[in-house]
C-alpha cells in the first residue's frame, strides 16, 4: 500500500520529536571539564638571573628574579598589541614593538602605551630547575 501524503508528515513529524526528546535529554548530561595543563619544566633556575630575567619564548612566559630565590613569571604576550616581550632589563620587562615595560616584580605597567599589567602565571623551583604549572 502506497503511503499517503498525510502519512509521511505525521511520521516526520514523529520522527523529529522523538530527536528533539533525545537531544534535550542528551543537554544537561555532559558537564565540560577544564582541561588541566601538565607542569612544563623551564631549564635551570640558575639562567635566570637576580634582578634580572629569561623569556621563555616557547611556552610564551618570561620568568624574573627581584630578589635571590623569588621566582616570578608572566605572560610574555604584551597587553599593548600582543607582541612578545624580548628582554629583561633593570628590573623591566622590555616589549620593543612600541616600548612599553612592566615590572620584573609583578607585572605592572611602568611605561606605556600599555595601560595593563602582564598576566602572572605559576613557577616552582624543584631540584634546581624552573617549573611552569
Ligand atoms: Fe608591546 Fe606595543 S605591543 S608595546
Amino acid at each position: 500500500m502506497r503511503p499517503t501524503r498525510r502519512t509521511v508528515l505525521t511520521s516526520a513529524g514523529a520522527a523529529a520529536a522523538g530527536s528533539l526528546v533525545g537531544a534535550s535529554g542528551s543537554l544537561a548530561a555532559p558537564v565540560p571539564v577544564e582541561p588541566v595543563a601538565d607542569p612544563v619544566v623551564l631549564g635551570p633556575a640558575t639562567d635566570v638571573p637576580v634582578g634580572g630575567g629569561k623569556v621563555y619564548s616557547t611556552e610564551m612566559v618570561v620568568v624574573t628574579q627581584p630578589v635571590a630565590g623569588d621566582f616570578r613569571a608572566f605572560t610574555s604576550t604584551c597587553t599593548h598589541w600582543g607582541c612578545q616581550v624580548t628582554a629583561v632589563e633593570d628590573d623591566q620587562i622590555i616589549c620593543r614593538c612600541h616600548g612599553s615595560r612592566f615590572s620584573a616584580t609583578d607585572g605592572s605597567v611602568t611605561v606605556g602605551p600599555a595601560t595593563l599589567p602582564l598576566s602572572p602565571k605559576t613557577v616552582i623551583t624543584k631540584d634546581g630547575q624552573i617549573i611552569l604549572s
